[in-house]
């Protein structure tokens, strides 16, 4: 069986990687820049898919700033986040939602219409639609961009219409013990003094800041249902993207996050970029996010191979 095949069937390990793949997840090991310290326990037993969801549902509550907390309470920073709470923000939820992930193998997929029929379509980062509404759709929703968006002045943040009209969920790896103190003076990329301005000029746009115990407690979620030692750096956008509609949306269904049959090296659908690493994984722990959703998939297998499609119950639709 290939790698893809066994990947359908969550049937893989580290191990099954090419050499540079490997040594890469091996060095974030040894380096562990971001401090992380694990003392909680590997499942023993492998959780059946309802379990998993029951322990996502009560575990992976979106959380995001809301200025409360030093030290933006003392900096006087309530002021600049959104008024109404990210969880009470669309108080009906959504019906069904699309996740479209950013990966090469959506590209002639004819997948636009299919993903423009949700009420809610979830994008990342500087992933466009324009020039590429066949496959990837041209509504969008909210965007998850994270601190390298909004510091790198490449991305247009402030012009780009990407970035206009859409509910943005923002978010920058802190250190393990999420302190805040500490991350708000250290950040990976410093996203506060860019949201503090954009915030002050687009104040009606809801725009959010993740909080890092969010992210971290994903991170340990996937950790404890892995059964090899993880990268020690945050899940990706992706990842966090799913868990966020899984809270807003009775029905999720996910695009080319698992690859399909399109499977490619090309890292964007938008970018002449070549890495295998953007879909299996170096910095973030992928291949085991991946596995994750794969247990949890309520699509059938025809779905994985011809769309690279997910089909995920909504927090509200699984009862624990
Ligand atoms: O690269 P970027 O983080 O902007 O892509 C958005 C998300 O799409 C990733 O976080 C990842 O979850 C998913 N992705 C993928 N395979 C790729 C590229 C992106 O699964 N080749």
């Amino acid at each position: 069986k290939s790698f893809l095949q066994k990947l359908w069937k969550g049937n893989v390990s580290s191990k099954m990687l090419t050499p540079r793949l490997q040594k890469a997840r091996r060095e974030y090991l040894r380096a562990n820049k971001l401090g992380v310290n694990f003392n909680g326990k590997q499942n023993s037993r492998k959780l059946n898919p309802q379990e998993l969801l029951c322990v996502l549902k009560d575990r992976a509550q979106v959380k995001t700033l809301d200025g409360k907390d030093a030290p933006f309470s003392s900096l006087g920073w309530e002021k600049y986040f959104p008024k109404i709470a990210l969880n009470k923000l669309y108080p009906h939820g959504f019906s069904t939602c699309a996740v479209v992930s950013s990966a090469g193998a959506i590209l002639n997929s004819s997948l636009g219409a299919e993903i423009d029929s949700h009420d809610a379509v979830l994008r990342f980062n500087s992933a466009p639609t324009r020039n590429y509404e066949k496959d990837v759709g041209n509504k969008t929703t909210l965007r998850i961009i994270n601190s390298q968006i909004l510091t790198n002045p490449n991305h247009h943040f402030t012009d780009s219409s990407l970035y206009k009209d859409v509910t943005l969920i923002a978010w920058d790896p802190s250190p393990y013990y999420a302190d805040l103190h500490m991350w708000y003076h250290k950040p990976d990329y410093n996203l506060f003094p860019p949201y503090e301005k954009h915030r002050k000029r687009n104040p009606d746009q809801p725009f959010y800041i993740l909080h890092p115990k969010f992210t971290w407690e994903l991170w340990k979620i996937i950790q404890e249902n892995s059964n090899e030692k993880i990268q020690p750096n945050p899940p990706s956008s992706g990842f966090i993207g799913i868990l966020i509609m899984m809270s807003m949306c009775r029905t999720v269904h996910v695009y080319e996050y698992i690859p399909s049959y399109r499977q490619t090296d090309l890292c964007h659908y938008h970018e002449q970029y070549y890495d295998a690493a953007c879909t299996l994984g170096a910095y973030h722990p992928l291949l085991y996010e991946k596995m994750l959703i794969q247990r949890i998939n309520q699509g059938t297998e025809d779905n994985l191979l011809r769309k690279g499609k997910v089909i995920l119950p909504g927090f509200s639709s699984i009862h624990c």
